[in-house]
C-alpha cells in the first residue's frame, strides 16, 4: 500500500510563513512519488499553499470541517469552501478537537459523512489518553471510536477514509509508541475493520500519529499495519518533514 504523510499544521504559520515553509517542503519532497504527501496548514493559509502546491503532486488538506454544508453556524466552514480552495483531504475527528472542543464521535461520524457526499477524503482520527492506557481500556476506546465514528458507513465508502491512530500521551510530548505497541493497535484497528467491513478493511490505510520524527520513522512504518504517517511537530520544519517523507519508502 503506497504510504500517505501528512503534515498538521495546527494553529501555527502566518500566510507569509506558511508559504516559505511550503516552499522549503517543495523543492525537498520532488522525487518522492513512493509517497502520497498531504499538507494541512490552517484554513487562513489554505489559499496561498494551495497556490504554491501548483504543479506538485502534494496534496491539500484542512484540520476540520463543520458537518453542515451551510447556515447559521458562525466560525464554522463547509465542505464546499474546502474544495474551493482545492483541497482534497479533512482531518477528521483530532483528539485536540475532542478535548478542546467537546468534539463527540456523532460529531465525527457526522463530519464523516458529509466528507464523502463531497468528495473530500477524511483522515479519521483515534486514541486513547494516558490515563486510559494506564487503566487498560486503550482496546475499549479504540473500539468505541471506531465503531461509533463509522456508524452507517458502507463497504464501499471505507475505502475512501484514512484512520489515524494517535495515542494521546504520544502528541506533541516527545514520547512516541513503541512500533510494538503502535503495530498492537493496528492491528486491533484492522481487525475492527474486518469484522464491520469485511475484505474492504485490508485498503483502508491506518496512519501512526504521535512525534513521528525523522529518527522513528522507518521502524514505524516497517510494521504491517502502520500505512503512513500523521506529523505535527516536525512538520513545521522543511527539513524534518521531508526526511520523514524520503525514510517513509
Ligand atoms: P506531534 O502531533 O507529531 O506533534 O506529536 C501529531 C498530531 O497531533 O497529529
Amino acid at each position: 500500500m503506497k504510504p500517505l504523510i501528512a503534515g498538521n499544521w495546527k494553529e501555527n504559520c502566518t500566510i507569509r510563513e506558511a508559504i516559505a515553509l511550503v516552499s522549503g517542503i517543495k523543492g525537498l519532497v520532488k522525487d518522492s512519488g513512493h509517497a502520497d504527501i498531504v499538507i494541512c496548514p490552517p484554513f487562513t493559509a489554505l489559499r496561498d499553499v494551495s497556490a504554491a502546491l501548483k504543479g506538485s503532486s502534494m496534496m491539500l488538506g484542512a484540520q476540520n470541517m463543520f458537518y453542515e454544508e451551510k447556515g447559521a453556524f458562525t466560525g464554522e466552514i463547509s465542505p464546499l469552501m474546502l474544495l474551493e480552495l482545492g483541497c482534497r483531504f479533512v482531518i477528521v475527528g483530532h483528539s485536540e478537537r475532542r478535548e478542546y472542543f467537546m468534539e463527540t464521535d456523532l460529531a465525527v461520524n457526522r463530519k464523516l459523512k458529509l466528507c464523502l457526499k463531497n468528495n473530500l477524503t477524511p483522515i479519521m482520527c483515534v486514541g486513547e489518553s494516558q490515563q486510559e492506557r494506564n487503566e487498560g481500556v486503550t482496546k475499549k476506546v479504540i473500539e468505541r471510536e471506531i465503531t461509533d465514528g463509522l456508524e452507517g458507513i458502507g463497504k464501499k465508502e471505507i475505502e475512501r477514509i484514512v484512520i489515524a491512530y494517535e495515542p494521546v500521551w504520544a502528541i506533541g510530548t516527545g514520547l512516541t509508541a513503541t512500533p510494538q505497541q503502535a503495530q498492537e493497535v493496528h492491528a486491533y484497528i484492522r481487525q475492527l475493520l474486518s469484522d464491520m467491513f469485511g475484505e474492504s478493511a485490508k485498503k483502508v490505510r491506518i496512519l501512526y500519529g504521535g512525534s513521528v520524527k525523522p529518527e522513528n520513522t522507518k521502524e514505524l512504518m516497517a510494521q504491517k499495519d502502520i500505512n503512513g504517517a500523521l506529523v505535527g511537530g516536525a512538520s513545521l520544519d522543511a527539513g524534518s518533514f521531508a526526511e520523514i517523507v524520503k525514510r517513509s519508502a
